[in-house]
């Protein structure tokens, strides 16, 4: 019922300058999207070969996590050599490939730059240990001598994220810091050798015909003048919001503004994405002033309840934040760090719901792996198959990562699934089979095809994309509904049926709408009218 009037609606709006204002990206995690050699791992071979499933999908890019060259001591997140790729994934051949298939197919690609930290086998700190105290490759990364008489207490009171203290001591005496686990030695950002050399690498990877860059921890680089003891004794989250000395400091912004310096010497509106969790949407909102970076994520938003109030707050301080500095916002439910929003809304309904939510609203959407084909996470992985650097950590960052990491499945009755031809690095549910893309594509039920409407939609219809506001209409509480143009956005979050006069014609709905005047519980309906 819902798909005629959206098929008869103009197609495709065309590729404009400004294409990142409205852009639905999706996120592919490699190890987990497509195994082309049965390694159990995916790889950037099986990306290649499964871009026609994300053009078909409807997205506008494909944001790729970390492929490069790394011990993996944090999935990839730990670079060893970030103008080579890991073995594991393929080659420099392949990442080519990848990204030639996917502009013959009008697709972007955006890779994912790790400028906070390293991996320990990175060249440089590989020297700066063997080069011992005192010499010049150690100033490129944070060297200090201990506390206390021998030196054998930590510099300061910093705890990784992934828990455990900030800083390891090397065989010489001295301590180095590291936000994350002890192989991934944070970067000094007040070193020009490490500016240059970022700067570099970014045009490494323009000059491969990257469109843009997913810049991780953006918000960590430069850390407080003399590294002060933070003074209370808190275990800190990457997905907190606290003030800290070592997060969202204002040098950050020099480095964006000199990086946004190469980008705009790029053709193509190549762009920077920000993963900045910060105390605030102004405090994000201020890495994207006209002369930094282009987006950053919404992790307000991310963070926020299925429940209309909370829902309608975080929409409009998300607007209301991106204004005054002309971005576009950007909207985002799960991703490779949090457990994803099926599990964590409770229930597909809300899953689904809460997607054609996201996609109404004005700006550019995140579209994570498996969220189109409406996955769970995996809650009972064994011990034994977690690689989560954190898992390993007590009182760390969650700890649980990988049961949103589980390789998607795309077809057959039996894991793999159709992920490769081999294992799958971490173990598939059996309730996966009847979730597979293959068992999806053509049932209009499927959560899959309710994505490929959406966005179909989103892309034909003229009051959907960009936008900066929303024009809220009065809904009965627990429901949600505005108006863009001619197009009219209604979410009911409670669990029980609200009875509201149809504003138009239903164009798409997550849930059968049996009457139009009756919203069903935990639904979005969109309409025309
Ligand atoms: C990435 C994580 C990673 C961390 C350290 C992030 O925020 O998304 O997956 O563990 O940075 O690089
Ligand atoms: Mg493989």
């Amino acid at each position: 019922m819902t798909q005629h009037l959206a098929d008869a609606l103009p197609t495709s709006t065309g590729t404009q300058p400004g294409w990142w204002r409205e852009a639905v990206i999706y996120q592919v995690y490699p190890r987990s999207f497509a195994d082309s050699n049965g390694d159990g791992m995916g790889d950037l071979e099986g990306i290649r070969s499964r871009l026609p499933y994300l053009k078909e999908l409807g997205v506008d890019a494909v944001w790729l996590s970390p492929f490069y060259a790394s011990p993996q001591a944090d999935a990839g997140y730990d670079v060893a050599d970030y103008r080579a790729i890991d073995p594991m994934f393929g080659t420099l051949h392949d990442a080519d490939a990848v990204i030639r298939e996917a502009h013959a197919l009008d697709l972007r690609i955006i890779v994912d730059l790790v400028p906070n930290h390293c991996s320990d086998q990175h060249e440089w700190f590989k020297q700066a240990l063997r080069e011992g105290p005192g010499t010049p490759l150690r100033e490129r990364f944070h060297f200090r001598p201990g506390r206390g008489a021998g030196g054998e207490e930590p510099p300061n009171d910093w705890e990784s994220i992934f828990g455990g203290p900030a800083w390891t001591r090397v065989p010489d005496g001295e301590w180095y810091l590291h936000l994350f686990a002890p192989e991934q030695p944070d970067f000094n950002w007040e070193h020009p050798a490490v500016q240059d050399e970022f700067r570099s690498i970014l045009r490494f990877w323009l000059d491969l015909g990257a469109d843009g860059f997913r810049i991780d921890v953006a918000h960590g680089l430069v850390k407080a003048p003399g590294l002060p003891d933070l003074g209370r004794d808190e275990q800190l989250k990457l997905l907190g919001n606290q003030v800290l000395p070592f997060f969202d400091q204002d040098g950050v912004h020099e480095i964006y503004r000199s990086w946004r310096l190469v980008l705009d010497e790029y053709a193509g509106d190549r762009i920077g994405v920000a993963e900045a969790w910060t105390p605030s949407a102004d405090r994000t909102a201020m890495y994207l002033r006209p002369d930094e970076l282009h987006q950053a994520f919404n992790f307000h938003y991310l963070n926020t309840d299925w429940d209309a109030e909370a829902l309608r707050g975080a929409i409009d301080d998300s607007l209301d934040s991106m204004r005054p500095v002309g971005a576009p916002t950007t909207w985002v439910l799960s991703n490779h760090d949090v457990v994803r929003h099926r599990t964590r809304f409770g229930s597909l309904e809300r899953a689904r719901a809460a997607a054609l939510l996201m996609l109404a609203l004005p700006g550019s959407a995140y579209v994570y792996q498996g969220e189109e084909l409406g996955l769970p996470e995996v809650t009972d992985l064994p011990d034994e198959v977690r690689q989560d650097p954190s898992f390993f950590k007590a009182n760390g960052q969650d700890g649980l990562r990988d049961g949103c990491r589980v390789p998607i499945p795309w077809s057959g009755e039996e894991a793999p699934y159709g992920f490769g031809t081999g294992g799958s690095w971490l173990p598939q549910p059996a309730e996966w089979a009847g979730l597979s893309v293959a068992a999806q594509t053509g049932d209009p039920a499927s959560t899959l095809e309710l994505y490929r409407a959406a966005l179909r939609i989103r892309r034909a219809h003229p009051a959907l994309g960009a936008g900066d506001g929303v024009e809220w209409l009065p809904a009965p509480e627990g429901v949600l509904a505005f108006r863009r143009g001619d197009f009219v956005c209604t979410a009911n979050t409670t669990d029980v049926p609200v009875r509201l006069p149809a504003p138009g014609t239903a164009l798409l709905s997550s849930t059968d709408l049996a009457e139009p005047d009756l919203l069903p519980a935990d639904s979005t309906v969109w309409w025309q009218g």
